[in-house]
């Protein structure tokens, strides 16, 4: 069963897969700009992940959420000697979902509050509890069912879209309502949100968190930083937060945190917020001993050989050879070290988004030539880019000739 009701085209199996490259069963090989759905950090198979496993594999698996095992442990000191200083505990769970529900119980039990607020075009999982503060109507729908109204959406900065003019003269209009908002909803807990949204890679400007970070806590409400795309060294930093000075009062994390070996996540506080906690989340797999000593691996990678800065300079590579295509579909190039993409329109400068026929189009003609991609974006319209963080500047380059040959191939109907 596939999960999706959208079409999203012939699934690649994938047979074997080394660094930024996988193979599939017909041996046919695709550069992976997907990281398998933004997972593999420091490339597929890396052989210190897997001898990390191996070796743990040997030692203890698994054990009663009660007790803990040496592995876990050691993974929960090292993230929260590289997270902020603001969160000196940490729980383990099995994904970015579940790692989110917890922040929201957590969240709820110490405030003794019920709301929280989420950014417009926010994502933080589709599991029913996480689905509350994912704000996209296109995922809410599948809860099959109206969603509680605990929950509200505040505004987001989409600033290539924004509707009060340039970033030059840039005010945060989009922010003049927040406190009104918070004002309304004093049963507000927390506010929940990526640092740079994942969906279409939305970074706002410094003065937009400053704003909201200002403005959420002269009423006491925390911060919910959700880093299960943006963490372990996506943005070009370790946490998306350091980008901007942040201090949350929770932060969560996932994907790439099991190195790719199962399915790990976490959730990151205070001491005093989970002095009185008084319980409701034992997921049975959590904190899975060969996923911690791989997702320990994965960190210690991409920590010795400098991955992390290697995704701000590809970063930055990236968006100079897109921009460079000067193609007229491309309105937009958004890059946070490896994490987003680029935003096709069809008349650049209306910034008409570009259909999604074409955008499949494309995708199917990236895919043909060997390029592995999603699409992403509030629109559907972006081309979402975002490769293991090993990726070599000639692998990029192989990526932007593709591109050319499908915008090209596209434009002209062929
Ligand atoms: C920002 C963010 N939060 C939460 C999730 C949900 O994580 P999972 O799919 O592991 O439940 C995702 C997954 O894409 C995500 O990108």
């Amino acid at each position: 069963m596939r999960p999706w009701t959208h079409p999203v085209g012939e699934p690649v199996i994938v047979a074997k897969a080394k660094g930024c490259v996988v193979t599939d069963i017909h041996g046919k090989e695709f550069l992976d700009l997907t990281a398998g759905y933004f997972v593999n950090n420091a490339g597929h198979c890396h052989p210190k992940i897997i001898a990390a496993a191996t070796r743990q594999l040997g030692e203890v698996l698994q054990v009663s959420g009660k007790h803990g095992t040496v592995a876990a442990i050691k993974l929960a000191k090292r993230l929260i000697q590289l997270g902020p200083k603001s969160l000196n505990k940490a729980f383990f769970s099995t994904g970015g979902s579940e790692s989110n529900e917890f922040a929201l119980k957590l969240a709820r039990q110490y405030t003794k509050k019920t709301d929280v607020a989420y950014l417009e075009n926010g994502y933080h999982g589709l599991s029913l509890g996480s689905l509350e503060v994912t704000a996209s109507e296109k995922y809410r729908e599948s809860a099959g069912k109206p969603l509680g109204k605990d929950n509200y959406a505040v505004p987001a900065a989409y600033c290539y879209r924004c509707k009060w003019g340039p970033a030059a003269t840039c005010k945060v209009e989009c922010l003049d309502g927040l406190d009104a908002q918070f004002e309304a909803r004093p049963q507000t807990a927390a506010v929940i949100a990526e640092v740079v949204q994942a969906v279409g890679g939305l970074a706002p400007p410094q003065k937009w968190w400053d704003r909201m970070d200002r403005t959420r806590k002269a009423r006491g409400i925390l911060l919910i930083a959700d880093e299960v795309q943006t963490g372990l060294g996506r943005t070009g930093k370790m946490f998306a937060v350091e980008h901007y000075g942040l201090e949350p009062e929770i932060m969560t994390g996932g994907k790439g945190l099991s190195g790719g070996v199962g399915s790990l996540a976490v959730t990151t506080a205070s001491d005093a917020l989970v002095k009185n906690f008084f319980g409701g989340t034992t997921p049975t797999s959590g904190g899975n001993a060969v996923s911690s000593a791989a997702g320990l691996a994965m960190i210690e990678t991409l920590l010795e050989e400098k991955l992390i800065e290697n995704a701000a300079k590809m970063g930055r590579y990236f968006t100079e050879a897109a921009w460079a295509l000067q193609d007229p579909w491309i309105g937009d190039v958004r890059f946070t070290g490896l994490l987003g993409g680029i935003e096709l329109v069809s008349d650049r400068a209306n910034k008409t988004i570009l259909g999604k026929a074409e955008v499949a189009r494309i995708k199917d003609h990236l895919h043909a030539q060997g390029m592995l991609i999603t699409i992403s974006g509030y629109h559907g319209n972006c081309l979402r880019l975002q490769p293991p963080l090993s990726v070599s500047a000639a692998q990029i380059d192989q990526f932007v000739a593709a591109l050319r040959k499908a915008l090209v191939a596209i434009r002209a109907g062929t």
